[in-house]
């Protein structure tokens, strides 16, 4: 095997620059919480893929379902031959999150295309076109996933963009609170969006609203569930398709397999991906069967959406986060990094909030503690230190000042424990720590570093 450099300079030499690369680290092997590099260097995995891997690397269950399928039957299209593992999964997924009294799945291969087809299907069940979405939101990369995107720094010279697309500012109360409580604030909020509909777009107008009910890359930021419930009574007041877009929080991260149950609303339609698959390419729209079903034969779909190795990957992680109680483990995962970023936010005044939903939790950093002064350049110092000693984690939010775990669920509690101390070290000792305890450096992991 070659050395890690020898690969990110061929990666270099032949793919785009434009596909990101948020790390130095390379991946040779992985497995439950744990990374392998080319050179036979130890990470433990605080990305996890992007929130694909709650299930863990290479889970033993999840890889037999796959060879078992692979040997079986790879590929026929659903809409040329109809498969059960397709069938199975829909119904799967129509019973862990139903919507209404009867629910219909439609299965695809990315979070992007899951949210087009959300799109689509809501405009055809209205006869509408615009769609509100909101700031800091992401939704993909595809030209309608950017268009609904917030960051302009994702998009950049992509342009021209899907018309009728109107953007709402997110219900965020830790930058727009103003000292008000999140019930008044969200009140404020809900009012706002009534007022959007005299000045920005008129509500018989709009085919849906889509909204992340936590924003994952916009900074693992919740909507207050009093916003969440005015939403679904605007929603139904005016005809409009409330559209939960899952693909972050989805498939156990936040303690509930849709991050939606914390707040007790139900969307009409809802989308998913990443961790819903094990760690292949597959997605899913789940949606009230009278409106998935407005959708005309052949407007919906794709060769590829809910391929059966996928389906059966897909299935047996639902069965592995149910059978090994992972939901609960989010739950005790989210508490364990809560406890120490809170303890952190003590020592420093760096750390200006700590947030999220079970295991979906980031701080947010500022130089100073001045909340002016997003601290994007001490987070990406903070990122390749941690790398670098052996922990892969991202960041998160517009301003690239928030640091978030996206951990397998599977993580043991010494890797978490571990991985937590290095990155409170990085943090503190780059925040001019406020009572700094002069803590000794944690001994590296990786085994050839
Ligand atoms: C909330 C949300 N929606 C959609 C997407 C796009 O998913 P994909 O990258 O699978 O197209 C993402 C990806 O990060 C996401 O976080």
């Amino acid at each position: 095997m070659g050395t890690n450099d020898d690969l990110l300079a061929r990666r270099a030499a032949i793919v785009p620059q434009g596909v990101p690369r948020v790390t130095a680290a390379t991946a040779a092997s992985a497995s439950g919480a744990t990374i392998t590099d080319m050179e036979g260097n130890l990470f433990i995995d605080f990305a996890g893929g992007i929130g694909v891997m709650n299930v863990g690397h290479c889970q033993a269950d999840v890889v037999r379902a796959i060879q078992a399928q692979a040997a079986k039957l790879l590929h026929t299209c659903i809409h040329v031959a109809t498969y059960e593992p397709y069938v199975a999964l829909c119904e799967r997924l129509a019973g862990l999150l139903p919507h209404g009294e009867r629910t219909k799945v439609m299965l695809l291969n990315s979070g992007a295309e899951a949210v087009e087809n959300a799109v689509k299907i809501a405009r055809q069940a209205t006869g509408r076109q615009a769609v509100l979405c909101y700031t800091g939101a992401f939704h993909g990369r595809t030209l309608l996933g950017m268009s609904l995107t917030s960051k302009v720094g994702y998009k950049a010279g992509c342009g021209p963009f899907a018309p009728e697309i109107y953007r709402h500012p997110f219900p965020n109360h830790f930058q727009a609170g103003d000292g008000l409580s999140e019930d008044a604030f969200a009140d404020r909020e809900l009012a706002r969006l009534r007022q959007a509909f005299v000045d920005t777009v008129a509500a018989d107008a709009l085919a849906a609203i889509l909204i992340e009910p936590v924003q994952g890359e916009g900074g693992f930021v919740p909507a207050p569930a009093r916003y969440l419930r005015g939403l679904r009574e605007i929603c139904d007041e005016h005809g409009i398709v409330l559209v939960f877009d899952e693909v972050q929080t989805g498939f156990g991260r936040t303690g509930r397999w849709a991050s939606y149950e914390h707040a007790g609303v139900l969307p009409d339609i809802s989308t998913w991906a990443k961790s819903m698959g094990g760690g292949l390419p597959i997605a899913a729209v789940i949606g009230r069967a009278n409106i998935m079903d407005a959708a005309r034969p052949g407007t919906i779909g794709g060769t590829f959406g809910g391929n059966p190795v996928a389906c059966a990957a897909a299935l047996a992680t639902i069965d592995v986060l149910e059978r090994d109680g992972l939901l609960g483990r989010a739950e005790e995962i989210g508490a364990q990094v809560r406890r120490r970023f809170e303890e952190l936010r003590r020592r420093t005044a760096v750390v200006g909030d700590v947030r999220g939903i079970g295991a979906m939790v980031a701080m947010e950093l500022f130089e100073d503690g001045d909340r002016r002064r997003p601290a994007r350049t001490l987070v990406g110092e903070v990122i390749a230190a941690c790398v670098a000693r052996g922990v892969l984690l991202l960041s998160a939010g517009p301003l690239g000042n928030v640091i978030r775990i996206l951990s397998p669920l599977t993580i043991s509690d010494a890797d978490l424990d571990r991985g937590l101390t290095i990155l409170v070290e990085e943090v503190e000792r780059r925040a001019g720590a406020r009572g700094s305890r002069g803590q000794t450096q944690t001994p590296e992991l990786t085994t050839k570093r």
